[in-house]
């Protein structure tokens, strides 16, 4: 049974947090795009017989302040989400037990034809094994679960993100990886080749499409910062800065480890000063453990307390957390970034800005590979020979493959064929019925 109730394929897309939001921006500006071409006649790329799609966004409310979710609707262009879950925060166990509940529900009325799952939050394994249980009639079809980003490993399963990563890929139907260790990993993984698609980066599509804008932000006049990557003192006159931000668990949940960090970027903020915007989990362990921050500050020697720059303590300026054009123009013209973030690792490969990852590992090794990134660990002496070496190195890096701004164009156009293919000769949602042709001619 094709089970769209008229028009053409039904895609449902989940967003849950703040890395989410990026990384479906341009999938549903590609679903736009393909329905534009639709209604002006135009031959669509994914076959003649192509109908709108009809596309519904799903927020968890995985994050649900302002700063974590609201505020990037905005800068993204993204439309308001057509079902809200209000999940809100808990237990790993909790959150995705109530994200589970209510997505179910979510699935027997909408029935769509694909669920679109990105990253690796609790949100995206939740909706993704709903998707794998779900029943919608006596035959047992079910959307096909389509993952994005997937196969990226960092064999740390102590992440709660990696035991998301692999739960969620096992589970899913089509598999669009964004770099090439991706697909090795899910080959030794004993995943079918027919399901694996290597797309590219929408996380790098929505960088490239925002760039432009970002340089419009405010937020480097705000804080008196340079406008220059690398220089001292940009054409504004203000200073050289680095960018840092710390939300792991692992990293910020126990004190020592957390103080550790903080000591390795002593000489750092000695030579510029930091920028920290703040992760509401970080910003109640500094107050749990009292940290003060007094890291010996060139802020104060080269701002002053810099008008509207809110509190610098010595060196290191802690902000609320900020918007994605903000964020994007304060990483672009960064001396160099220190994060224990994913996504921040691959931005700043496109970027060209050094990043030290106060990690012991990266799921994304093609960062480490084109040179932008190096792993530090969490001590403070590797912390500061990271910083040094990542300061002195060759700025020129190089763009992986497929990181051109097409992942979310590429990514409809498999949905589309695959739809397509499959109601011309299987018509049923059982999953496993895309055609090796289908993968060759995209990825
Ligand atoms: C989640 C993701 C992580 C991602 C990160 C980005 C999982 C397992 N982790 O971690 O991979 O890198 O998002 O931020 O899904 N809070 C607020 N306001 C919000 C959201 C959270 O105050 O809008 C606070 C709450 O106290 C909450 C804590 O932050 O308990 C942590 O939020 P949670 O969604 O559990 O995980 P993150 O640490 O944000």
């Amino acid at each position: 049974m094709q089970h769209s109730e008229a028009g053409g394929m039904k895609i449902l897309t989940v967003v849950g947090a703040r890395p989410n939001f990026m990384k479906v921006a341009p999938i549903i500006a590609a679903v736009d795009k393909h329905n534009g071409r639709l209604v002006a006649g135009s031959p669509d790329r994914a076959g003649s017989q192509a109908e709108t799609i009809r596309h519904i966004l799903v927020h968890t409310g995985q994050h649900y302040d302002e700063l974590m979710s609201g505020s990037f609707f905005n800068d993204l262009n993204l439309p308001k989400p057509d079902i809200h879950l209000g999940v809100g925060s808990g237990s790993h166990a909790a959150q995705t037990a109530e994200i589970m509940r209510k997505f179910e529900e979510v699935l027997i009325a909408e029935k769509p034809d694909v669920v679109v799952v990105v990253g690796d939050v609790n949100s995206t394994i939740a909706c993704a094994l709903v998707a794998a249980k779900i029943s919608f009639d006596s035959d047992g079809s079910r959307p096909v679960i389509a993952h994005v980003e997937a196969g990226l490993r960092s064999f740390d399963r102590s992440m709660p993100e990696e035991v998301n990563r692999i739960l969620t890929d096992h589970v899913s139907d089509l598999l669009f990886v964004t770099e090439e260790s991706g697909l090795q990993n899910l080959r030794n993984e004993g995943v079918s080749a027919d399901k694996i698609h290597f797309v590219g980066n929408t996380m790098i599509d929505s960088l490239l499409h925002f760039k432009e804008k970002a340089e419009a932000s405010t937020i480097l006049e705000k804080l008196a910062l340079a406008r220059e990557a690398g220089k001292n003192g940009g054409a504004n006159s203000g200073s050289r800065y680095a960018l840092l931000t710390l939300h792991r668990p692992s990293n910020v949940d126990n004190r020592d480890v957390f103080r550790n960090i903080i000591a390795g970027l002593e000489e750092l903020a000695t030579d510029c000063p930091i920028v920290f915007p703040v992760h509401p989990r970080t910003r109640q362990r500094i107050r749990e453990f009292g940290f003060e921050f007094n890291l010996g500050g060139s802020a104060k020697k080269q701002n002053g307390n810099a008008p509207g720059s809110g509190n610098w303590r010595d060196g290191i300026l802690l902000t609320d957390p900020l918007g994605y054009l903000d964020f994007l123009c304060l990483m672009k013209h960064a001396a160099l970034v220190v994060t224990d973030s994913g996504g921040i690792q691959e931005e700043t490969t496109i970027l060209g800005i050094p990043c030290v990852t106060v990690r012991e590992n990266t799921e994304r090794p093609v960062t480490i590979e084109r040179g932008t990134n190096t792993i530090a660990g969490t001590k403070s002496d590797a912390i500061r020979d990271a910083i040094r070496r990542q300061l002195g190195r060759n700025k020129d890096s190089g763009v992986p493959k497929n990181w051109d701004g097409r992942a979310g164009a590429r990514i409809i156009d498999i949905l589309v064929r695959s739809h397509y293919e499959k109601a011309s000769y299987r018509p049923s949602l059982v999953p496993n019925a895309v055609p090796h042709e289908v993968r060759s001619s995209c990825s």
